[in-house]
């Protein structure tokens, strides 16, 4: 009989401990993943989040740049860190990408997340460095098919956003050009500003400065509409590329299990630095645009990834790209 009341003790302390656990949280500070090297365009809007939502639940929001493997390295450690909502991801399209592009993760896309909320979305611009001889978007559409191999683009690794947009300009112009890999678009854009690298296609986020310092020449953006800070830029499809659109969209998870009660502290805290006006005014200037409010929640978030993981699964495919690993 002691033994039950015992067991019955230690399960009641369990049940309690844990609403006990969410009303306190957060204690200590809180580690943000973000997939990708410092100074990129997920690293930008990363640290203005967490930024705002350290102030928001009293623990600093640590950034952790965790690079490699086109994002899925980081989203690998937070897959398998501890449901405590002590570890959250920061990550866009290349999750959703990598579904269909890396046989062997060890993670379940959809089901190993807890998915907390949508933070922005935007376009991506083509840029190049400012000693190459091309000066449109259709003399720059020439020259790579031309030259072919010999231009490099920078990527950030497989599935990446800039490596879905590579894909799908090589398979529009059926020409392949040379990728260079980086462990995020931040020091492919350094590369560009020192003439390593030919050419990129880079979130508006990270490139519209260096666009604005004529310090890389820009061509066109990839969304289906143009940006407004780079107004005298066509999008692709104006270019002559039908229904070409990447489009990133940013957004926190947390591991699958943590408690619902501590998602919503997240979320909440995201909806507060998504109101702050010196973030709203960052964005603008960025080229990038919040989701409607009541609909970026968990459910729309965990719904926007699903549908991804199926758009990408057939863009990758009509594109005929046939991931190495
Ligand atoms: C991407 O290419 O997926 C991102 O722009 C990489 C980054 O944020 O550094």
């Amino acid at each position: 009989m002691i033994g039950r009341s015992i067991a019955a003790g230690i399960l009641a302390l369990g049940i309690t401990a844990a609403p006990v656990a969410a009303q306190n949280y957060p204690t200590r500070p809180i580690t943000m993943i973000v997939p990708y090297a410092a100074g990129g365009p997920s690293d930008i809007i990363a640290r203005l989040v967490a930024q705002s939502m350290g102030q928001t639940l009293g623990q600093t929001v640590v950034i952790e740049n965790v690079g490699g493997a086109g994002g899925t390295t980081g989203a690998a450690r937070a897959a398998r860190a501890a449901p405590d909502g002590y570890t959250i991801l920061f990550h866009h399209l290349a999750l959703a990408a990598g579904a269909t592009l890396y046989r062997n993760l060890t993670y379940d896309t959809i089901n190993d997340f807890a998915p907390i909320g949508l933070i922005n979305q935007g376009g991506f611009v083509v840029v190049s460095k400012n000693a190459l001889e091309t000066r449109t978007i259709a003399e720059l559409l020439a020259h790579v098919k031309k030259v072919g191999r010999d231009i490099t683009f920078g990527n950030a690794g497989v599935g990446s956003g800039s490596h879905m947009c590579n894909m799908m300009l090589q398979s529009a112009l059926g020409v392949k050009f040379t990728e260079i890999p980086y462990r995020g678009t931040g020091p492919a854009l350094n590369d560009l500003v020192g003439g390593q690298l030919d050419a990129l296609c880079d979130q508006t986020t990270s490139s519209i400065p260096q666009i604005q310092g004529n310090r890389v020449r820009a061509y066109a953006v990839t969304s289906t509409e143009r940006v407004a800070q780079l107004p005298d830029l066509p999008t692709l499809r104006e270019a002559g590329i039908p229904g070409f659109e990447v489009t990133v969209w940013n957004a926190l998870y947390a591991p699958k299990g943590t408690p619902p009660a501590i998602v919503d502290r997240l979320y909440q805290a995201m909806e507060v630095a998504l109101k702050d006006e010196t973030i709203l005014k960052r964005f603008s200037d960025l080229g990038t645009a919040l989701f409607p409010a009541g609909q970026r929640g968990p459910d729309a978030t965990r719904a926007r990834l699903v549908a991804e993981v199926e758009k990408w699964r057939r863009v990758i495919a009509e594109s005929g790209f046939v991931p190495s690993n």
